[in-house]
């Protein structure tokens, strides 16, 4: 199987990368700042907010079964996640959008001609709960929340579309829960340690939902669990 791993020198996308590997698929992955740790999988400098660095990795890349989207911001060197709508910052509010949302609209849209395996195939993007609008009881993290609730839109939306053009093709937005990763690590002091995982456990969770997944499934918010969320 090939597999691309997009974001693979993130917590979460290292660990994929591993998983993959280890299993025995052809990994592709793309990595951004840091240079890709591993020796193995075939590596690709991309920054998946700019249109055309997705487009020359498209022309490079084979038909693919797999492709998971594991690119994300929650805070960058100077903002973190804002407590009231006064804290809202204009800048800080675009860069969310984004990395968080356009990339995986990009990422669709010019790898939908690799995803036409005759064999099921998976079109995943690492989400969060907090981009639920249903389950949002907490507020703040507007810039985040948002991003991550317009991921979700562009996962539905895909999904519909894609039911008539790539039967075969499982689209979903998926919930890690809270993982050890530079991501999550400012926040870490707060969350119970039952509740923080590591990347090597979140992703042989997110391998056995991949296996588990049925093409109905397409379409929907799905966590570590297997369990459906509310958008
Ligand atoms: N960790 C958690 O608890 C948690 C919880 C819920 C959801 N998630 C989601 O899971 C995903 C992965 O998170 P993580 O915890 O693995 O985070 P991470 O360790 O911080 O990794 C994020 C990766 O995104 C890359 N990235 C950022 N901007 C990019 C760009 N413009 N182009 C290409 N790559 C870019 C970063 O590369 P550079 O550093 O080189 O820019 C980094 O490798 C994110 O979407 C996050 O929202 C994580």
């Amino acid at each position: 199987m090939n597999v691309l791993i997009v974001g693979g020198v993130g917590g979460i996308g290292q660990a994929l990368v591993s998983l993959f590997h280890d299993i025995g698929h052809n990994v592709f992955a793309t990595y951004h700042h840091t240079p890709p740790p591993t020796s193995y999988g075939r590596w690709f400098q991309c920054d998946v907010t700019d249109e055309a660095c997705i487009i020359e990795l498209a022309k490079v890349l084979p038909k693919l079964d797999i492709v998971i989207n594991c690119v994300g911001i929650l805070h960058t060197d100077n903002a973190t996640p804002e407590k009231t709508i006064q804290s809202l910052d204009v800048e800080f509010f675009t860069r969310n959008i984004e990395t968080n949302t356009l990339p995986t609209l990009l990422l669709a849209k010019h790898l939908q001609a690799h995803l036409t395996s005759k064999h099921a195939t998976y079109f995943v993007a690492l989400s969060a709960k907090v981009g639920s609008i249903e389950d949002n009881q907490l507020g703040g993290w507007i810039s985040y929340r948002a991003s991550k609730a317009a991921l979700n839109m562009s996962i539905k939306t895909i999904a519909i579309e894609w039911r008539a053009k790539l039967p075969r093709c499982c689209v979903i937005a998926f919930h890690p829960g809270t993982i050890d990763t530079p991501l999550s690590a400012p926040f870490q002091p707060r969350i119970p340690s039952h509740q923080l995982h590591q990347p090597e456990w979140l992703a042989s969770k997110l391998h056995q939902l991949l296996n588990k997944l049925e093409h109905s499934d397409t379409g929907q918010l799905i966590d570590y669990n297997g369990t459906k969320l509310p958008w």
